[in-house]
């Protein structure tokens, strides 16, 4: 009932975006406050995790990271530039000023990491508050101390607060909001596993020099952990491999000591369309076992470009992760797509907020304009064309067809009519004689009906290609000649 709630809406907001595209000329409702200037911000992760109680053991501490691209609009005669001086950018949580007494993590910094920490500053010098650092083309906070609680209710956790950005230089001042995550739902005891910490503290045997008394326990000390970059003693396991291999025979559930029954971290928008966590990661034994085989734990995970997902044109950078790629013009992918786990659009509604407020509805940043100012006339992101789609009135048809190409051969604007039968993802693509896609028209949902698709061929090259529509299932094909 509840997914099948939450893929309507998903759907009802795609189609929303298809009726704001057809208006391409029109302003969004909120604009940004500079004219000439946009702040995009996103979080490295979909989830922060971290203990709340450190007198025992820690898992992982409060840390915080999150990123930011400073985009100079393009106009008609300039393309958009990333800018990497001239501006200061602070940021905060408006509503969760500290920390200290929200978590004990302050009383054992020193026992657990070997720091003297001042109140409510992070591992790496990160206060709630405080100004990003320039590197590479993009703006970084590391290490933020962030708990769950607002000031205002210190009972209930709010995974999902937004942090703001505040981009000043060149004489203006402009802003951003996105989803700084973190959860306190590590639930080895809430979730009616185990009794209590302490039982968990003396079930460990007392190999390796394990002294339930010594706490709180660090557990990376031992178990190295890739989150935290510590090595631990490798003979003992890595804290990845130790964990999933004790408890793989002993539940199927992710959310036992992931985030969670109440925070439910994944909620993205492949988790709408019905994937869990095994479609991707295997099973509890599978996170163990490729381990054992070689895996870096957290370095080493699944890719939007495996050939049994989204395939080469959709892919990371070779060797590295999706938040550590870099998609158009030296973009983040996340830029577009916001965090893993929290690809949009997503079912939590501050994850939405940035790209309503930017393009006028929630989900992958494809206008153009947000940061081109015009239409550009070149393919784009994943050879993605500027286009506009407007519905056509008439009756439902009963399979998906291309109705017509619109001048054929095509040398300016041009229109392609096509027919939707079922609702689902679509892709209207031109296919080069080598088989390659020369560019992607449309790429999104669509809701059954007619509708003519309006594009510009532009730097394309003059030939002959095949435009392709295709869904799920079926396909439909027709020459095209462009001049
Ligand atoms: C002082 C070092 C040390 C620390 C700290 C430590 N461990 Fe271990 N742990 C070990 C050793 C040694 C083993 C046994 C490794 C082996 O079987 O080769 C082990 C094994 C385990 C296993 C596998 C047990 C089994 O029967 O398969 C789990 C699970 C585990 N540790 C969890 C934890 C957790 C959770 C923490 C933090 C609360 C932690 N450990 C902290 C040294 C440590
Ligand atoms: C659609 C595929 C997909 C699903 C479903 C999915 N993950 Fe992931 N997961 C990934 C990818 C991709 C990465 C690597 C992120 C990166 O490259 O930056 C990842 C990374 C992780 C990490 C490492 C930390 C991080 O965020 O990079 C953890 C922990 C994790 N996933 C847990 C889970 C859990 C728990 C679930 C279910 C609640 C889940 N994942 C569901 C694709 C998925
Ligand atoms: C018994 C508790 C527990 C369960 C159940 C559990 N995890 Fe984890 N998982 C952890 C802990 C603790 C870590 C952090 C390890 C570290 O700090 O390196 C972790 C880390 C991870 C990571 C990042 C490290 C890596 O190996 O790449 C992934 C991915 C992951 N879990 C996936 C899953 C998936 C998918 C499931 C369900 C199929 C699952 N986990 C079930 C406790 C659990
Ligand atoms: C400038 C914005 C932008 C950037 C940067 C970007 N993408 Fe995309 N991406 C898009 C648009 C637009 C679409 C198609 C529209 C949609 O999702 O409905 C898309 C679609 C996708 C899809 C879905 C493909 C499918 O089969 O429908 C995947 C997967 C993807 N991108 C991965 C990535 C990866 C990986 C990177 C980084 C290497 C990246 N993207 C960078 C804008 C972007
Ligand atoms: C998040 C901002 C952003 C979005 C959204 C975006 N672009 Fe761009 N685009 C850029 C930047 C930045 C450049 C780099 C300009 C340069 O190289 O100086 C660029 C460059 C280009 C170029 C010049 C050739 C190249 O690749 O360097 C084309 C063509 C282009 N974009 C097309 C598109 C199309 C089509 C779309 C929509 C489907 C789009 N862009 C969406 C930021 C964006």
């Amino acid at each position: 009932m509840m997914k099948t709630t939450t893929g309507f809406k998903v759907f009802l907001l795609a189609v929303t975006g298809i009726t704001i595209l057809s208006l391409t000329s029109f302003r969004t409702s909120a604009p940004p406050a500079s004219d000439e200037y946009i702040i995009i911000g996103w979080n490295d992760l979909g989830m922060h995790c971290a203990n709340k109680d450190f007198q025992n053991m820690c898992v992982l501490p409060p840390y915080n990271n999150f990123y930011a691209h400073i985009i100079k609009k393009g106009t008609a005669t300039s393309l958009p530039q990333v800018m990497t001086t001239g501006f200061t950018v602070n940021y905060s949580i408006p509503g969760n000023t500290y920390s200290v007494g929200k978590t004990n993590f302050w009383d054992y910094a020193q026992q657990l990491f070997n720091v003297n920490l001042s109140p409510n500053i992070g591992l790496t010098g990160a206060g709630l508050t405080g100004t990003m650092n320039q590197a590479g083309n993009y703006y970084v906070i590391e290490g933020v101390p962030l708990t769950p609680y607002q000031d205002n209710d210190l009972v209930n956790e709010n995974p999902f607060q937004l942090a703001l950005l505040e981009a000043t230089g060149n004489n203006v001042t402009f802003t951003t909001q996105n989803v700084m995550p973190v959860s306190n739902e590590i639930s080895c005891v809430s979730s009616g596993c185990h009794n209590s910490e302490m039982s968990i503290l003396n079930a460990h045997e007392q190999e390796g020099g394990f002294n339930p008394n010594n706490r709180p326990i660090l557990c990376a000390n031992c178990h190295g952990s890739n989150a935290l970059g510590m090595p631990g003693i490798p003979e003992y396991g890595s804290f990845s491999y130790v964990i999933h291999n004790k408890h793989k025979n002993k539940t199927s559930d992710c959310y036992k000591c992931h985030p969670g029954p109440n925070t439910q971290c994944l909620r993205d928008v492949m988790h709408s369309a019905g994937m869990v966590c095994q479609d991707c990661h295997g099973t509890i034994a599978n996170v163990a076992s490729t381990i054992a085989s070689g895996r870096q734990p957290w370095l080493q995970e699944p890719s939007c470009g495996s050939s049994s997902c989204h395939g080469s044109t959709y892919a990371e950078e070779p060797g590295k992760l999706f938040r550590q790629s870099k998609g158009h013009s030296d973009l983040f992918c996340s830029t577009c797509h916001n965090s893993p786990h929290a690809i949009l659009p997503t079912t939590q509604p501050n994850d939405n907020v940035q790209m309503i407020s930017l393009q006028g509805w929630s989900g992958t940043l494809k206008k153009c304009t947000v940061c081109h100012g015009v239409a550009p006339e070149g393919p784009g992101p994943h050879g993605i064309m500027y286009s506009s789609v407007d519905e056509i009135p008439g009756t439902v048809p009963g399979t998906i067809t291309i109705e017509e190409v619109s001048p054929n051969p095509v040398k300016e604007d041009m229109t392609v009519k096509i027919n939707i039968a079922e609702k689902g993802k679509y892709y209207l693509e031109f296919v080069a004689p080598d088989g390659k896609v020369a560019a992607t028209l449309y790429a999104g949902q669509l809701a059954p009906g007619k509708f003519s698709v309006n594009f510009r061929p532009g730097s394309l090259a003059s030939g002959m290609y095949v435009c392709r529509l295709r869904g799920q299932s079926s396909a439909d094909f027709k020459k095209v000649v462009v001049l």
